[in-house]
């Protein structure tokens, strides 16, 4: 999926439209309810006040106000019991996080976070526009969910100013919500394999390579010095994410963390040989190297998943499987347990269908959530 990796995390505004649709019928539905119940509460509370004037009154009045808190208190949801979290961490972008159209809300961030909190502890963003660090922050202090944060800047090569505003974003969040849930600080995603493939080269230590890592350890140093700057008595790695074999030398070398994407799909596996195969490319192309650096960078695998399906007949088979249900099950039932045994971090791709990257590329891209779009 590298070669559309560059818009990940985005979402379209059609989404966005129709979400905002879907939420004013939530809303018009919520004061129709509302109604009912208040109309059903005067007359409960008449009818209980009138049966029970000499017993314990106080109860029925504390039943009605926990009904209502639990109503309004993120803190309070519902928990499907069909869920666990059995995932490692999961990637994720909250819905409208794309410039110009933004578009997302505390209102959805807050679900989402519910619904994330029972399948995983953390999550890792992939960039910091449309205020998502503050929105995923807020929507865990609300739920009062246990989830640490891998917030992220996208970098672009030719242009500082995303970075710097993004930067900015960051360092806010943290003077607001503290470090208590930030797990690390991701400066890029998928720069090297962007700069590589748009001067057609896949090589990472070549010269050019160079150059890119120049610009991004740039990015990783002033990121650091930004933190030091907020003087926070915990330390925030500061680490970089791109694809598996776009890891430059001197990049590992400035990062604490390392996060990267083995997508079994477009090395043409079967669903069954897919976790052995992201098993060993990530120890042998990630892990064994960054081992061997003095700074000894931690590695995460950043991504890592399987199509359900292709949106045009020609992608929906990489040669050795076909995109579908079936084999994300099979994936997930082999890759899971294998990663979670053996110890390996990794972030599962991904939390939900995201139709934007459908319209955008095709194929199977937009459809590797574990939930779909709904
Ligand atoms: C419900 O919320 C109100 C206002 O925040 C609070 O005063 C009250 O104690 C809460 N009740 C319960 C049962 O939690
Ligand atoms: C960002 O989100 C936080 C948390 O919901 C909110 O308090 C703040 O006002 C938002 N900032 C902007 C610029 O929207
Ligand atoms: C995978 O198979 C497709 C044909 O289904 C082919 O176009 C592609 O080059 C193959 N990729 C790899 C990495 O072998």
């Amino acid at each position: 999926m590298s070669e559309n990796y560059q818009g990940l995390g985005q979402y379209s505004m059609e989404k966005g439209a129709a979400r905002k649709r879907r939420s004013k019928y939530i809303v018009i539905g919520i004061v129709v309810l509302l109604v009912i119940l208040i109309a059903g509460g005067v007359t409960a509370g008449i009818l209980i006040s009138n049966n029970n004037k000499s017993s314990s009154g106080g109860k029925s009045s504390t039943d009605k106000s926990t009904d209502k808190n639990a109503s309004k208190d993120p803190s309070v949801f519902k928990k499907d019991p069909s869920l666990h979290k059995s995932f490692y961490g999961m990637a994720y972008t909250p819905e409208g996080s794309l410039l110009p159209e933004c578009g997302n809300s505390l209102e959805n961030v807050i679900k989402d976070i519910q619904l994330l909190s029972q399948l995983t502890t953390r999550v890792r963003l992939y960039g910091a526009d449309c205020n998502q660090t503050a929105l995923v922050l807020e929507a865990i202090k609300q739920t009062k969910v246990e989830m640490e944060v891998f917030v992220g800047n996208y970098v672009v090569p030719t242009d500082n100013t995303p970075y710097i505003r993004q930067r900015e974003a960051i360092k806010s969040a943290i003077e607001i919500y503290g470090t208590d849930h930030i797990a690390g600080v991701t400066v890029g995603n998928e720069f090297m394999l962007n700069y590589l493939t748009e001067r057609k080269s896949n090589d990472a230590q070549s010269a050019i390579a160079r150059e890119g890592a120049a610009i991004l350890i740039a990015n990783i140093e002033d990121t650091r010095n930004m933190l030091a700057s907020l003087g926070l008595k915990k330390n925030i790695p500061v680490g970089n994410s791109d694809a598996g074999s776009f890891f430059n030398t001197e990049v590992l070398s400035a990062i604490d963390y390392g996060l990267s994407n083995v997508h079994a799909w477009f090395a043409n596996t079967t669903a069954e040989g897919a976790a052995d195969w992201v098993t060993t490319f990530f120890e042998e192309t990630n892990v064994q190297p960054a081992a061997l650096l003095p700074n000894n960078p931690k590695m995460y695998i950043a991504e890592t998943g399987w199509p359900t399906k292709s949106s045009d007949l020609g992608n929906a088979n990489n040669g050795a499987a076909d995109a579908s249900v079936a084999g994300l099950q099979i994936f997930m039932d082999t890759f899971v347990c294998q990663a979670n045994k053996a110890g390996i971090p990794y972030f599962f791709f991904e939390f939900f269908d995201e139709e934007w990257k459908d319209h955008q590329f095709g194929g199977v891209e937009g459809w590797w959530g574990i939930f779909n779009a709904e």
